[in-house]
């Protein structure tokens, strides 16, 4: 594996003391280990109709884009979103001239294909997050919402996050926050078992956990993500006040505690804006679709930007591996 190291930052040691250590970004070669870190696997599942339309999570929906909104820059280069779905959110980067939709499941993919595949500025890839397959410093804004919540190895899917952005990238993470009012109380009546105190995240479902703002600031720090700002989102999630106040309208008495909402995270989710100071500067990427494939990255591999052999299909110069393009969907998830 050919490993580089782009940058000298603070990283935690153990026992929770930091001190100058090296940030190893891996730009070639890919995680040995990934392959055997679970994932949870939305592929053919019903998300859209199960979890948001008619469900009772307009507010949910309606904070979230607030948030992002104040978080994420209006208007740019390229955006990806990690783990999109079937593009939620996608309205939200319209001021952009390159919007890549990754995710792991490909016909959630292809849901948002059906909206946003007329639009010649959206790219669609399935991938997986602990092997993302954009090439090093791609991205000027990276978001990533609802999925930290599902990953089992957080600090081996920062390292990729950090990988993918630049000097000068903002990037907008959303993850569960353990430390809830919720939590508090029901732990304080002794109706949960787990302490919402103890750093450590947990997993109160098979693949879905939630996180210590203590523990997540820890690994933004060891992977070189320098959080500038943090607001706590959703702090109306009962169904009781849900009811009587209409959904835009909670939303917008929320905004009004995201900032204070930040400073001690009692809301059952955070959104952080961190940055990369540490990384390399931007590199000369077209946004231009004819040149999508030098955005690549071998997934079997690590070497970056793959060739255009076909119109769906590109190749790695480095392995000689073939990936497709399917139903709209780029699937460097696999070989084919
Ligand atoms: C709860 S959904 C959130 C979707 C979207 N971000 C939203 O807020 O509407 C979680 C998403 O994360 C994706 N995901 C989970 N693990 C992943 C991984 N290892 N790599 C890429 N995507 C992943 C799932 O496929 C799913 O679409």
């Amino acid at each position: 594996m050919h490993q580089q190291i782009v940058s000298r930052e603070t990283a935690p040691r153990p026992g929770g003391a930091y001190n100058e250590q090296e940030v190893v970004i891996v730009t070639g070669g890919v995680n040995p280990q990934a392959a055997n870190i679970p994932v949870m696997d939305y592929e053919g599942s019903q998300y859209r109709a199960d979890f948001w339309l008619g469900q009772g999570r307009a507010y949910e929906d309606a904070a979230e884009r607030l948030a992002l909104q104040q978080l994420m820059p209006a208007h740019g280069g390229r955006i990806a979103e990690i783990g999109a779905g079937f593009g939620r959110l996608a309205a939200l980067y319209d001021g952009y001239a390159q919007v890549v939709l990754v995710d792991y499941s490909r016909t959630l993919l292809q849901e948002a294909v059906r909206d946003w595949g007329d639009d010649p500025r959206f790219v669609f890839v399935a991938g997986n997050i602990y092997t993302l397959p954009l090439v090093t410093g791609a991205l000027d804004t990276l978001v990533m919402v609802r999925v930290m919540h599902h990953l089992a190895d957080v600090p081996a899917a920062l390292l990729q996050l950090r990988r993918v952005v630049h000097r000068h990238s903002v990037a907008v993470l959303e993850y569960a926050n353990k430390r809830n009012l919720k939590a508090l109380v029901r732990w304080g009546l002794r109706r949960q078992a787990w302490s919402p105190l103890d750093p450590a995240p947990v997993e109160f479902v098979k693949l879905n956990y939630d996180f210590h703002p203590d523990w997540m600031a820890a690994q933004l720090q060891a992977v070189g993500l320098e959080v500038n700002r943090r607001l706590g989102v959703s702090h109306f999630r009962l169904s009781a006040i849900k009811q009587r106040v209409a959904p835009a309208r909670l939303a917008q008495i929320d905004r009004w505690l995201f900032a204070a909402g930040g400073a001690y995270p009692l809301a059952p989710s955070v959104f952080v804006q961190a940055s990369a100071p540490g990384a390399l500067g931007r590199p000369a990427l077209s946004t231009d679709p004819a040149a999508v494939a030098s955005l690549f990255r071998c997934a079997q591999c690590g070497v970056e930007g793959l060739v255009q052999v076909a119109e769906d299909r590109v190749q790695c110069p480095g392995c000689a591996t073939h990936f497709r393009k399917q139903d709209g969907v780029w699937d460097l998830k696999e070989p084919g």
